[in-house]
């Protein structure tokens, strides 16, 4: 089986180039013919007879059997998972799932879609009355961005005051919607993330603030993980989870709600380090192969 991983924006390909180098015996016991590219470096031309030319670092080739997305889609991923998929490759993480999990409105209707529990969202604008934002989602409450990442943009809004003053700074014409949310107070500062390989959970762990003033826990504001034992709340609830989002890898963020486990987020490229430790390069490709 040849399998193509293609990164993306931002995306650090060093833990793939260090075990697929340890893994070459692994590699060859399954099979597999794995081969790393930046998306830099997958060319095609769409001949007008209806032949597709593929290049790999300017080296014509044919389509691999299986197409691993890593990092950040842009137009340039999303060319190279449509062609090679019109070639017969199958996507592993599909741009179409990455588009989801990158929205935190999408999610959120997907999430209610399969009754998965979640926290109650309502996106606001600048004339959005104060009063049916108190009613629909209650003060204190977090905001933030659509599309953000690394905690960049989540606030904690204590007071009306302060709801009125981010809906003011707001302009009139937004590209990115922004959200409000119900404060989970019984997570505050603290999250799980549970690592998700072939749609089932390997490992998990809890992030904490850094700061007890932090509401957030991400570990770009300055917090630490702490291994989780897995329990059949959580599995159950990331296997529900990983097959509605349709992602065969993928971190699932998971806040502590008064009545149990409730989704906050989906990250379609987690930390690859971290996964290939704790889940074993050997699951990892027969995931793949799968
Ligand atoms: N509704 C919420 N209630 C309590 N804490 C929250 C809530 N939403 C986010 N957080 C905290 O803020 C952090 C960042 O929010 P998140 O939605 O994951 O955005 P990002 O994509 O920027 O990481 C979370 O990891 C969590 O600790
Ligand atoms: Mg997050």
């Amino acid at each position: 089986m040849r399998l193509w991983i293609v990164t993306g924006a931002i995306a650090k390909s060093g833990a793939f180039e260090k075990s697929l180098a340890q893994g070459a015996d692994l590699l060859k016991k399954y099979g597999i013919e794995a081969e790393l590219y930046r998306r830099f470096d997958i060319n095609y031309t769409l001949h007008p007879d209806g032949s597709v030319k593929l290049f790999a670092k300017g080296v014509e080739t044919t389509a691999p059997d299986k197409l691993f997305l890593y990092g950040s889609f842009d137009a340039i991923m999303e060319g190279i998972e449509k062609t090679l998929t019109s070639m017969g490759t199958m996507s592993i993480n599909s741009v179409e799932s990455k588009r989801i999990a990158g929205s935190k409105l999408s999610t959120a209707l997907l999430l209610s879609k399969h009754d998965i529990p979640q926290a109650k969202t309502m996106p606001v604008y600048r004339d959005t009355p104060i009063e049916l934002i108190k009613k629909e989602i209650g003060i204190p409450l977090i905001v933030k961005p659509d599309n953000g990442f690394g905690g960049q943009g989540v606030e904690l809004i204590k007071t009306e005051e302060e709801l009125k003053q981010t809906l003011d700074a707001l302009p009139e014409n937004i590209h990115s919607l922004l959200l409000a949310q119900e404060f989970i107070s019984t997570s505050k500062g603290r999250d799980l993330r549970v690592l998700m390989v072939g749609k089932k959970p390997y490992a998990a762990f809890v992030r904490q603030a850094g700061d007890p003033n932090e509401f957030r826990s991400n570990i770009h504001q300055g917090g630490h993980y702490e291994d989780f034992e897995l329990t059949d709340e959580i599995i159950d609830l990331c296997e529900k989870t990983a097959k509605a989002i349709n992602l065969e890898i993928c971190g699932l963020d998971l806040l502590f709600g008064k009545d149990g486990f409730i989704i906050g987020e989906i990250n379609d490229s987690p930390g690859m380090k971290t996964i290939i430790e704790k889940v074993g390069l050997d699951r990892f490709l027969k995931t793949l192969m799968a």
